[in-house]
């Protein structure tokens, strides 16, 4: 595979490419990487590349002839090749690993044109590149980073570029989920230890495993993925219908009474232990406790999720308002209106990932509108990643962050949400 970055700052870009993996594979003689100063194919004195955009406005626009020229130098260079002019744009196709894996396959010489100031002249673009690809909804100052970004995608899928395809075939995005979490020695590290079935050993404990955390984690990080994605064997349909609640379980609610406070416990201790293994310093100081409970019951917000009679799930729901909310920094969504707050969403490790969380909150937000209030707020801490997906996942807003006065746990450090109703 040959690259040819056409670039104003090759400097930049060299080092890069010549690095890590690529600068061995490029030594080895798999992969040719050159980056090409576009300003040595001027036709003019003073190497002008860019001039004022016609109609005005802003800035600079790369001009066509330094560009083609360039283009017809590595053209020329390369011979007659499998070829691909692209032009690095924030206005082409999202690249994915779907672009790559194209590219890799169809061509064997890649030409990464690299816009630079207010971008290109469009008649070059139309004339002389076969397709843009952006790296992203965002803009950058130059098509640099994202030239590097396709070269090192693509040639890391050159033959001989990696020890064996299988380092990147089981890798995110190969197909269409994330990989599952990776860990290394110590087992042990700040008090989280290395799951048990990767200890143990058992390679096809192991297998299962993974595959079921990368339906995991792809469900809950990238639901257009997730929803895009087929099953591919029985094992994983199995899981993917446990995951999405096709096979339904049905949950009874009540509101908790005192007697309750045992099973709420035995729920938000699983809920802790499981928050510690993902590194989440949220109740891990004995919180929420008995009385914290006994509050919430007194105020007939707390609510009691079972399965087929077994403790299930916990929420807490107050309609009163939250005195540290009014020191947000930031911006609730409704301001001067009553507002609900759901506290202690927390579930068996049986029932996670099975559709509860979801049921808690619409309970919430269904007892809101019940009261005709408009609004339902929610905290949480920074890095519990899993709660702002859920919040964010059912239409919350991140609306900035709050010190609780009145916690008995170490961080009081939360950032705050609310989904408006009404
Ligand atoms: C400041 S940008 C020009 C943006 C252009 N005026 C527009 O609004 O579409 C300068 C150059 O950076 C590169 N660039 C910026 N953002 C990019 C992105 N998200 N993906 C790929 N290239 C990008 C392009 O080569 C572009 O010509």
């Amino acid at each position: 595979m040959r690259i040819d970055i056409l670039t104003l700052f090759p400097e930049a870009v060299r080092p890069m490419m010549d690095s890590s993996i690529l600068g061995r594979a490029a030594k080895k003689g798999l992969i040719e990487i050159n980056c090409i100063q576009i300003r040595d194919f001027t036709d003019n004195k003073q190497q002008q590349v860019d001039d004022y955009p016609y109609g005005g406005g802003w800035g600079c626009v790369m001009m066509a002839q330094p560009l083609k020229a360039c283009l017809d130098h590595v053209t020329a260079q390369a011979g007659p090749r499998r070829r691909r002019v692209i032009y690095m744009s924030p206005q082409g196709a999202r690249f994915d690993q779907g672009h790559a894996r194209r590219l890799v396959s169809e061509y064997d010489h890649l030409v990464l044109v690299c816009g630079h100031y207010e971008g290109v002249d469009e008649r070059f673009i139309q004339l002389c590149c076969d397709e843009e690809l952006s790296v992203g909804d965002f803009v950058l100052t130059g098509g640099e980073i994202p030239a590097m970004a396709v070269a090192d995608s693509v040639c890391r899928m050159v033959p001989g570029v990696l020890s064996d395809p299988a380092c990147y075939m089981g890798e995110s995005h190969w197909d269409g989920l994330l990989e599952y979490p990776q860990y290394t020695r110590p087992e042990t590290w700040e008090g989280l230890t290395v799951p048990e079935v990767l200890r143990r050993g058992v390679h096809r404990d192991i297998e299962a495993w993974r595959r079921e955390q990368q339906l995991i984690r792809t469900r809950e990080r990238r639901p257009d993925l997730f929803e895009a994605f087929r099953p591919q064997t029985e094992a994983d349909k199995r899981t993917v219908d446990r995951l999405t609640g096709r096979e339904k379980l049905v949950y009874d609610c009540r509101p908790a009474a005192a007697e309750d406070i045992p099973a709420l416990l035995s729920i938000t201790a699983e809920a802790s232990a499981y928050m510690k293994e993902c590194g989440v310093d949220q109740w891990q100081d004995g919180f929420p406790n008995a009385e914290v409970f006994a509050r919430d019951i007194a105020a007939g917000g707390c609510w009691l999720f079972t399965h087929n009679g077994a403790p299930a799930g916990v929420v807490s729901l107050y309609m009163t308002p939250e005195a540290d909310y009014a020191r947000i920094r930031g911006a609730w969504r409704t301001q001067d209106r009553p507002y609900a707050t759901v506290h202690r969403t927390a579930v068996k490790a049986a029932y996670r990932g099975r559709g509860l969380a979801d049921e808690m909150l619409q309970l919430c937000e269904d007892l809101a509108l019940g009261r005709g209030v408009g609004s339902v707020r929610a905290d949480t801490h920074a890095n519990n990643a899993a709660m702002r997906r859920l919040l964010e996942r059912r239409g919350y807003e991140c609306c900035g962050s709050v010190t609780l006065t009145d916690t008995v746990e170490k961080d009081p450090e939360r950032v705050c949400y609310e989904k408006v109703l009404l």
